[in-house]
């Protein structure tokens, strides 16, 4: 990918460049570089997705999982932190004890203690169409104060498209996931089927992390991992973040529904999308 030079955008779009993908200014090259020798352990467990795709969800899910369903009040990065995150670097989190439990969007070739055919970690992706997931992405992007971001959703789009918005390419992100998706310590799942049933995602979520639920628990998983539950719940919805947050723009938990983009998209971006899409994706297998 042809790097980005923000000097050179119509909006500012305040970033970092990482092994030539962008990141938020809250990882740097240095922290990559230090987490590339990161000293996984069997039990340890990766939420990763591409940003925007149901990553707090899946905190949500995963944290109910193994508290038995039960709301514990820790807000979701003290349980489950971002790796990457530079201010991180102080904390080693080798006192942790396992199972202990991540958060990241980082592509796969770059991934903390490297490659995951190579590592004792576990790891559960989510992909989400990318129209939503851009849509979605254009929203946090103008909400929070350090990308320092006020441009329209069509500059947006062009730089969605191109690659040139955190953890890079869409495609590139999600199709070298999915390459592995067979791989015993990946679960691949979709967000529109999480969406559709909810119940599976999370019995398959379980079974994988090696957690036994019963039906009764799985009731209350469900429960407290719904759309309106956790926009409700200060544990869940990110009401800490409200301070870097312009208050003029959506919540975090915003709409939460698969199909806003058609609310974004011109006929011409569709059509320009579609192609695009239709491209990148021939012979994956993989379907939204
Ligand atoms: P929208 O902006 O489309 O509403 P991430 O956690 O990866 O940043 O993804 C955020 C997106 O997931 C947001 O999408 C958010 O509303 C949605 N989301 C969060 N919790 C959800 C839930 N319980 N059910 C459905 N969507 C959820």
């Amino acid at each position: 990918m042809e790097e980005l030079d923000a000097s050179s955008l119509p909006f500012s779009y305040n970033h970092n460049v990482v092994n030539g993908v962008v990141f938020p200014t809250s990882i740097s090259q240095q922290r990559m570089d230090d987490l590339a020798t990161f000293k996984l352990r069997c039990g340890d467990v990766f939420i990763v997705t591409y940003p925007k795709s149901g990553t707090t969800w899946m905190q949500q899910i995963v944290k109910l999982i193994c508290s038995g369903g039960k709301d514990d009040g820790k807000t979701l990065p003290e349980s489950i932190p971002w790796l990457e995150e530079d201010w991180r670097a102080e904390n080693s989190f080798d006192d942790l004890p396992s199972p202990r439990f991540f958060k990241s969007h980082t592509p796969y070739h770059m991934m903390p203690g490297g490659p995951p055919e190579t590592s004792p970690a576990k790891y559960i992706y989510i992909a989400r169409n990318p129209k939503d997931t851009a849509v979605s992405l254009f929203h946090h992007t103008r909400a929070f104060k350090v990308y320092n971001y006020t441009g329209p959703w069509d500059h947006f789009f062009e730089l969605f498209t191109n690659g040139k918005v955190e953890s890079g390419d869409w495609f590139d992100h999600v199709l070298t996931w999915w390459k592995h998706k067979d791989d015993g310590n990946i679960l691949f799942l979709k967000y529109e089927d999480m969406k559709r049933d909810i119940r599976s995602a999370v019995m398959a979520t379980a079974a994988f992390i090696g957690r036994d639920v019963s039906s009764d628990t799985i009731d209350e998983i469900v429960q407290h991992s719904r759309f309106e539950s956790m926009k409700a719940n200060p544990a869940t919805n990110t009401s800490w973040m409200s301070h870097v947050r312009h208050s003029a723009e959506p919540p975090f938990m915003r709409k939460g529904i698969v199909g806003d983009w058609v609310n974004y998209f011109t006929p011409e971006q569709k059509e320009a999308f579609d192609t695009l899409y239709a491209e990148r994706m021939k012979n994956s297998g993989l379907e939204f």
